[in-house]
């Protein structure tokens, strides 16, 4: 089960030994994977100007490495300004396929709680339909609001 608190601690003993936040947003992605099976692809995208660039992943290789804002879930997360989760993928319209058998998707947004500036977001699919919960929700955004504060808001 994803426990942010866990997710986070692991994260602060790295970052107080010195990691990068290249290797924070790494690490992230491996232990949020690791915490559910059914979480069947994690990454990160940093927004970059107005494109989504994938920084890292576990899962099937996706050739959706570069996501102008507005398209698929991913970009229409970050042009709403708004976290989405999708139950169903293939009830979307601008859905942008990965994989055939991801069935449901989460996006979270890696944004600034005081500022509202959006970094990027954790990406998360998984084959099994309606997969996340409100608890996923919950936890994954508190792992998000951590990532945040290793980006600089100037
Ligand atoms: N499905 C996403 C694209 C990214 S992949 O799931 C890794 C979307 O519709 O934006």
């Amino acid at each position: 089960m994803l426990e942010a608190e866990r997710v986070i601690e692991a994260l602060e003993r790295e970052r107080g030994a010195g990691a990068t936040r290249d290797r924070l947003l790494r690490e992230a992605v491996q232990r949020i994977q690791a915490a559910e099976p059914h979480y069947h692809w994690v990454g990160i995208y940093l927004l970059e100007g107005d494109t989504l660039v994938l920084h890292n992943y576990i899962g099937r290789e996706t050739e959706h490495t570069r996501i102008p804002v507005g398209t698929g879930v991913c970009g229409t997360a970050v042009a709403e300004g708004r976290d989405l989760n999708v139950p169903d993928v293939h009830a979307v319209d601008n859905y942008l396929a990965c994989s055939l058998e991801t069935a449901a998707e989460l996006v979270v947004l890696i944004r600034d709680p005081a500022s509202g500036v959006i970094h990027g977001q954790l990406d998360l699919d998984s084959d099994r339909r309606a997969a996340f919960t409100e608890r996923d929700e919950r936890e994954l955004k508190r792992v998000a609001d951590w990532l945040a504060g290793l980006f600089d808001t100037e």
